[in-house]
């Protein structure tokens, strides 16, 4: 299992913050990117990212996702990922994402049906399944959402395909035992919110 520090709710600065990620043995550093349209809140301007050892794994809470796309395509980034809840061309997206050699993923909202992103599933790279309301950092899991990491699992092996499952919100010491099925998990303040992330992590990854 990989692991993902989103840096959203952080004890430190963001150049603190991304410093200390680059002490530990994360895979990736997890970008959580608002717009105040597709929620409600705003996520400040950025000016450390391309300080991170870790490569960038970009996930974009916004409604217009195009421009977003260019501005988060840094030298470090891996991957980014959109929301399929999007009155949007997500195929015309995803192919954008694609097409600058970047990894990309569709997340899905709590309360949305994982047959939202079967049309799209062979292009993709990632799939993250959200275990909080998208918007803020420290938010209980919620484990009735859980059930579609078993579904995304038995699609994945039935039909052969590649993509790696993404989970996203609450994720801790205590509820990291119910996720044991993903690729990659994703974890914000339980780490960034301490002094000692490499704690923490060791915490996450010996579970
Ligand atoms: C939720 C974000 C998550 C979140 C993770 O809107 O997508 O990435 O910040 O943070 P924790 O681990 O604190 O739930
Ligand atoms: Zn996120």
């Amino acid at each position: 299992m990989k692991l993902a520090v989103s840096i959203l709710k952080s004890k430190y600065d963001e150049e603190k913050t991304i410093k200390k990620l680059n002490e530990t043995n994360a895979d990736f550093l997890h970008l959580d990117v608002m717009d105040g349209r597709f929620v409600i809140e705003t996520t400040p301007e950025r000016q450390y990212l391309q300080d991170s050892i870790k490569p960038l794994q970009v996930h974009l809470m916004v409604s217009n996702p195009f421009n977003y796309i260019s501005k988060y395509e840094l030298v470090n980034t891996e991957s980014i990922i959109i929301q399929v809840e999007l009155d949007e061309d997500i195929d015309g997206l995803l192919d954008f994402i694609k097409s600058r050699n970047l990894k990309c993923g569709l997340a899905i909202k709590p309360e949305s049906k994982v047959n939202r992103i079967l049309p799209y599933i062979e292009k993709l790279d990632y799939v993250l399944v959200l275990t909080v309301e998208p918007g803020k950092g420290g938010q209980k899991m919620m484990k009735d959402v859980l059930y579609k990491i078993d579904l995304l699992n038995e699609y994945k092996k039935e039909k052969d395909l590649n993509f790696e499952i993404i989970v996203d919100g609450g994720v801790n010491d205590e509820t990291i035992e119910s996720v044991q099925n993903v690729d990659i998990v994703v974890s914000g303040s339980y780490i960034c919110e301490s002094d000692n992330y490499q704690e923490k992590i060791d915490k996450l990854l010996q579970k």
